[in-house]
């Protein structure tokens, strides 16, 4: 079994500081933070160029949930969000592919609303890597070291971060499985494209 992780991933409710800065509006009327639609108001919000991008973890989950490893359910799928939630997201889910029917869904989970597919809970990284025994984690970023994918089937678990600009920053002391810092290109790509490598190399 492998476990695969979207972590810091910039999707969230719509922060209570910039609540009162954000007008409704008739195209977007969802709870969940877009930088697309509060550009204006995510200005002076901490860590604003890494936050507001469910997209990344909708074209991610597409990718993953399809990809042939998966299918063979030989795949945990976890999103780690941006403000420590953790969402297990089971392998049978048949996310919608309109991102906006995503969003709604999302919201009413984040909101602690049950879902029979997606579970949520508060918990770190950190946590999340102890609880489900990661023993060789492959923590992926395009600084690491340069590997060929057909090697990522030696690791059992893969954090690849869910936002579009920043670094990952894990504490390794606190976790108990060994981490190293995996590249699969020596340019930046995509959270999806990642995942996408990620999932096929496992899958032949
Ligand atoms: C859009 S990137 C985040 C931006 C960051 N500047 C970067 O390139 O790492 C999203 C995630 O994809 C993964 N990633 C991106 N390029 C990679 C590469 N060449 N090798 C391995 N992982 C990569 C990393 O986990 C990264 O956190």
């Amino acid at each position: 079994m492998y476990n695969i992780i979207l972590a810091k991933s910039a999707l969230e409710l719509i922060p209570e500081e910039i609540k009162n800065k954000i007008k409704k509006s008739r195209v977007y009327k969802y709870g969940i933070l877009d930088s697309n639609y509060h550009y204006k108001a995510m200005k002076y919000l901490k860590d604003r160029e890494m936050r507001g991008r469910p997209d990344i973890i909708h074209i991610s989950l597409l990718n993953i949930l399809d990809s042939p490893i998966n299918h063979e359910k030989k795949l945990n799928i976890y999103i780690h969000t941006y403000d420590d939630k953790v969402l297990k997201i089971n392998q049978k889910t048949r996310l919608p592919r309109n991102y906006f029917r995503f969003l709604g869904v999302m919201e009413k989970v984040l909101k602690g609303e049950k879902n029979p597919l997606i579970k949520m809970e508060e918990k770190t990284l950190e946590d999340l890597l102890n609880e489900i025994n990661a023993k060789k984690i492959a923590l992926m970023t395009k600084k690491g070291r340069l590997t060929n994918p057909k090697y990522l089937k030696e690791f059992d678990t893969f954090i690849i971060g869910g936002f579009p600009y920043g670094k990952l920053n894990i504490n390794k002391e606190k976790v108990s499985g060994e981490v190293e810092e995996l590249s699969i290109y020596d340019k930046g790509l995509m959270a999806w494209t990642v995942c996408g490598i990620i999932c096929y190399s496992l899958s032949f």
